[in-house]
């Protein structure tokens, strides 16, 4: 137990400076009395609420929980404002935002009389960029993530967001549902507040949290409205209190081990592709030398067992239901390092010891999986030298080994000019291509990964196609996507020397991407390249393109990486 004289926010309200009281007296405008205040932890809690974030408008009222806990249990909770990143409002994307919000937290938590803080997060980005934020804060702080909306239901059909939206969208395309009805979708995809009903990014990323240690166990999957989950904002906040009088800081949980654990869980869940981008920038935060090779070799050794869009059947709801994460990591116990440390004060493994296994349905054993091997899978050829990714389990199995001739798009305006023209050469066994469509030719690594499949070809009946592009993909897409190829096309990659009618093969159980144009015609084509051309030239645009990192590196800032182990 700490003496209180040691924490953080004593130094500021006590000493014999007039600021000491003047901060004193500004804190208690607010109504505070003295007593109230006296040599108790300040809980900053860090809020990510926003009109402008529909997944993440509830949280005032998750931050009301929190309090009543910290309250409870002898603190100070203290709210404040972040920025935040809405996944469908903000152009040209909430990536190129992800690490102005990293710094938005950190800066802070850091800059006021904070002892530790709870993160209030819920939409894809919201939940890494506070995770980053923390991590080089380095102050004791727990998560409590908004939870998944209602599941959506049409015509007594259930609808997870995004996935069977996308799915529906291609059906209007092809002329197979009507103007009425793609009205009616509208109305009921999205049922209430909280994030995506599949494991799209925010549920991945609110699974990553509670596996690394920083969120409850069990916190991840409840329903945004359910009760349950303001219970857990309650035992959240008080649990912050207690971290702080015991030091628990992120730097003693977010070790190798626990990113080893986040890793595996996110294979066995068939977690978003945008978890590769975000546990690779988290680790580098902590100093943590987690790499792409990491990520392929869990994959290989760690199976999918969690049947959730869009790899599996059901709707996060569900998967609360049948009790959400704990029993996944509990059948994955054998592989995980059950004596990685968590914000419960106890190891992973204690955490689980009364979980109980969930239907065989839902979660299966081990020794019988959806897919041997995880949910992600790594990719390298001289298409992607440094790396590309590939949601394996989402990809149709007649493609995971194809080869066929590539149909180019230079970027995304040209793209969706093209893909509907009658005239494009393609087929069903073509190879879309997109360039320029990486954090710098997107700008800022939009999720443009998952192209359209050409009208001519929906028609057709064509579901699945293989489409390679140096951009992410939302987790809620369902389709053989090959994502991040490292170099991007816009910094000089190969990706960029692709033309149409090259050859192009994908082995995804040899995990190999190759064009099939020999080294010298590639070099001969990229030096021919007219330079790409900066998006920004001022402001933060042009920080973010002057420092972010590759995909294979996680896309932060390289002057925000911590010394790695
Ligand atoms: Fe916010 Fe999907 S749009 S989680």
């Amino acid at each position: 137990m700490r003496d209180p004289k040691t924490l953080r926010s004593y130094a500021w309200f006590h000493g014999d400076q007039y600021e000491h009281l003047a901060r004193r007296a500004w804190l208690r405008s607010e109504g505070f009395g003295q007593e109230t205040l006296a040599n108790k932890p300040v809980i900053g809690i860090c809020n990510s609420w926003s009109e402008l974030n529909n997944c993440n408008v509830h949280l005032r009222q998750v931050a009301e929980a929190v309090k009543r806990g910290v309250w409870a249990a002898g603190g100070v909770p203290l709210e404040f404002p972040t920025i935040s990143l809405g996944e469908l409002f903000m152009k040209p994307t909430t990536m190129l935002f992800r690490n102005l919000m990293a710094m938005d937290v950190e800066e802070s938590i850091t800059a006021n009389p904070i002892d530790g803080v709870v993160l209030l997060a819920g939409c894809d980005k919201t939940t890494p960029a506070q995770l980053m934020g923390a991590a080089s804060a380095d102050l004791p702080a727990i998560m409590v993530t908004g939870g998944p909306m209602l599941a959506g239901r049409w015509r007594n059909e259930q609808l997870g967001s995004g996935t069977d939206g996308r799915r529906l969208f291609q059906e209007f395309r092809a002329g197979r549902i009507g103007e009425e009805q793609w009205a009616e979708v509208e109305g009921c995809i999205a049922r209430s507040h909280g994030h995506c009903t599949v494991m799209g990014t925010a549920s991945t990323m609110a699974a990553m949290s509670e596996a690394l240690g920083l969120q409850l166990t069990g916190g991840a999957a409840i329903p945004a409205v359910d009760a349950r989950r303001y219970a857990l904002a309650e035992a959240s906040g008080r649990r912050i209190v207690d971290m702080i009088w015991e030091d628990l800081r992120p730097s003693k949980i977010l070790t190798r081990e626990a990113f080893e654990n986040a890793v595996r869980t996110d294979m066995a869940i068939g977690g978003s592709t945008n978890a590769v981008v975000h546990l690779l920038a988290l680790a580098r935060r902590c100093g943590v030398a987690l790499t792409l090779d990491d990520f392929d070799r869990l994959s290989r050794e760690t199976p999918f067992i969690t049947n959730v869009k869009p790899s599996g059947e059901h709707l996060m709801e569900e998967f609360y239901y049948s009790g959400g994460l704990p029993p996944v990591m509990k059948e994955l116990l054998p592989l995980l390092h059950g004596d990685a440390l968590t914000v419960s004060g106890k190891t992973l493994a204690q955490n689980l010891a009364e979980t109980e296994a969930a239907s065989t349905d839902m979660v299966r054993p081990l020794a019988d999986p959806l897919h041997p091997e995880g949910g992600t899978a790594i990719l390298y050829g001289n298409l992607a030298p440094d790396g590309a990714v590939i949601k394996q389990t989402a990809a149709s199995p007649h493609l995971w080994r194809h080869r066929g001739k590539a149909v180019v798009f230079e970027n995304r305006t040209e793209m969706l000019a093209r893909i509907d023209d009658p005239a494009l050469e393609v087929d069903k066994d073509s190879v879309l291509v997109l360039k320029n469509a990486g954090p710098h030719g997107g700008p800022g690594f939009p999720e443009w990964g998952h192209l359209p499949i050409p009208k001519k070809l929906l028609q057709e009946g064509v579901k699945d196609m293989v489409r390679i592009s140096d951009a992410r993909m939302s987790g809620t897409s369902f389709g053989c996507d090959v994502l991040h190829v490292s170099p991007e096309a816009a910094i000089g990659g190969p990706l960029g020397a692709v033309e149409s009618g090259d050859e192009i093969e994908l082995d995804i159980p040899g995990r190999k991407l190759t064009l099939h144009v020999d080294d010298a015609e590639i070099e001969r084509r990229l030096a021919a390249r007219p330079a790409h051309k900066p998006h920004y030239r001022r402001g933060y645009g042009k920080l973010f393109l002057d420092t972010v990192t590759q995909a294979h590196h996680g896309c932060d800032f390289d002057f925000l990486h911590a010394e790695e182990e």
